[in-house]
């Protein structure tokens, strides 16, 4: 384990079986549907794959990038995208996969800008759901793990840009993070 982790939450098999799960759900509910796939940059990379790979239904999958207007904490939930979609996501069943979701308002601005765009269904999966904190109310469709009010990081969730490489999920030791 890495010297600046607490504790482990969540191994790589415990994160995989889940995924398989989660996967198989989707699966079930999009037969037959025009499925796309948008990932959030970039803690959703690692997630994103893992599920497309377990997925049984064909998918396309895109990137969408989003910047914090203040790096510090000032004022959560103002974000703008710093990279937008390919693809066009007009009369497609749109999945956006995050990797967490904390106080929802990150989610809640994009799901806005994604729904102008006239898809035909849009709904959210998260890795990570830190429900508690939820200060929006925000329709997560499928949900890997309900996480308790504890910074975490690795399979693709970092701090300051470190840990996302680590193949399971851990909490930050306090003095690390601030
Ligand atoms: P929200 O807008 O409050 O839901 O926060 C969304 C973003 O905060 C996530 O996409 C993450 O980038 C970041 N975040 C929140 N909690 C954590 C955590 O425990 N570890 C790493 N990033 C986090």
């Amino acid at each position: 384990m890495h010297e600046d982790i607490e504790k482990v939450l969540f191994t790589p098999e415990q994160i995989q079986q889940r995924i398989l799960e989660v996967a198989a759900e989707i699966s079930r509910d999009y037969r037959d549907r025009k499925l796309m796939l948008v990932g959030v940059l970039k803690g959703a990379v690692f997630f994103l794959t893992h599920l497309a790979e377990a997925l049984e239904v064909p998918v396309q999958i895109d990137f969408l990038g989003i910047a914090s207007f203040s790096p510090g904490k000032a004022l959560p939930g103002v974000v703008r995208i710093s990279k937008d979609l390919d693809l066009d996501i007009h009369e497609r069943d749109v999945l956006v996969v995050e990797d967490i979701v904390d106080t929802g308002l990150t989610l809640r601005y994009l799901l806005n800008i994604l729904a102008g765009r006239q898809p035909s269904s849009l709904a959210v999966c998260t890795l990570l759901d830190k429900a508690t904190r939820r200060l929006v109310d925000i329709p997560v469709k499928y949900r890997c793990f309900e996480i308790p009010d504890r910074f975490v990081v690795g399979f693709g969730l970092d701090y300051d840009q470190r840990y996302r490489a680590l193949p399971y999920i851990g909490i930050l030791k306090k003095d690390i993070y601030h």
